[in-house]
């Protein structure tokens, strides 16, 4: 599992990246949700909390990653309110264990991470903790694996003194698995004193495969606005 994730950057990156367009798209789907929602890869929190304000429901965040985790954990204590509602499970989907099925799943920006493998055999664990009728959201871009391209910066922000920036290429590319590798800068006076590089492999599968896949778990798929798919337990 890569997940091409520098902690101290993401934050940074994402409160301007996917964060804004899933708050706006996210909340008309979860409008009846009352009871529980489980969020799988809950990273830092960032989609966490908004749950938590477009919902009354009890939250599960799930997310294996102990430095994203401590992340979590840090935004939730500058929120005590929902320290009594959000509970944090430190595991990855496939070792899911709920006491009782959850009334929705919300995955954002999680499915590049998952082995084609591993995420086939995930559909029908999830099935397995949602309500009948619960709804299951998640993020999803048409148009497979994209093609090798060298490497260029893709966003930069400024923190007091020093430049963050971010780079990254596609090395390789077949069917719906890339290559890639990203490269994590803190620039000062236009010299670089902090870099780290981390490479691997990433997903991005076809619209067929997941179709197969979620009706095969016995998935039903229902309206939901572009960049994001959704899915009922009939
Ligand atoms: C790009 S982050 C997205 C975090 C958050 N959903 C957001 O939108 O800000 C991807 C997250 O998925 C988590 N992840 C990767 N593989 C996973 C797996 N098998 N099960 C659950 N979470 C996973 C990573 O640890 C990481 O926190």
């Amino acid at each position: 599992m890569t997940d091409f994730i520098s902690l101290p950057f993401y934050d940074l990156f994402q409160e301007d990246g996917h964060v804004p367009v899933i708050r706006e798209k996210l909340p008309p789907l979860l409008a009846g949700v009352r009871r529980s929602i489980l969020e799988i890869g809950a990273g830092t929190g960032l989609i966490t909390t908004s749950l938590a304000e477009w919902t009354p429901a009890e939250i599960f965040a799930l997310e294996p990653s102990a430095g994203m985790r401590a992340m979590l954990l840090s935004r939730l204590s500058g929120h005590p309110e929902l320290l009594e509602r959000v509970t944090v499970l430190p595991c990855d989907a496939l070792s899911l264990d709920l006491d009782e099925p959850v009334e929705a799943m919300v995955m954002i920006n999680v499915m590049y991470a998952l082995e084609p493998g591993y995420r086939a055999k995930l559909w029908p664990v999830l099935a397995s903790h949602l309500e009948p009728g619960g709804l299951l959201v998640f993020t999803w871009r048409p148009g497979g694996a994209p093609v090798p391209r060298p490497m260029r910066e893709l966003t930069s922000r400024r923190v007091g003194r020093h430049t963050y920036r971010v780079s990254s290429e596609i090395l390789s590319s077949a069917d719906e698995s890339f290559e890639a590798r990203y490269v994590y800068q803190v620039v000062q006076g236009g010299k670089v004193i902090e870099e780290e590089e981390i490479a691997g492999h990433a997903h991005r599968p076809v619209w067929e495969t997941i179709k197969g896949e979620l009706e095969g778990a016995g998935f039903v798929q229902a309206d939901a606005p572009e960049g994001l798919l959704a899915w009922r337990l009939p």
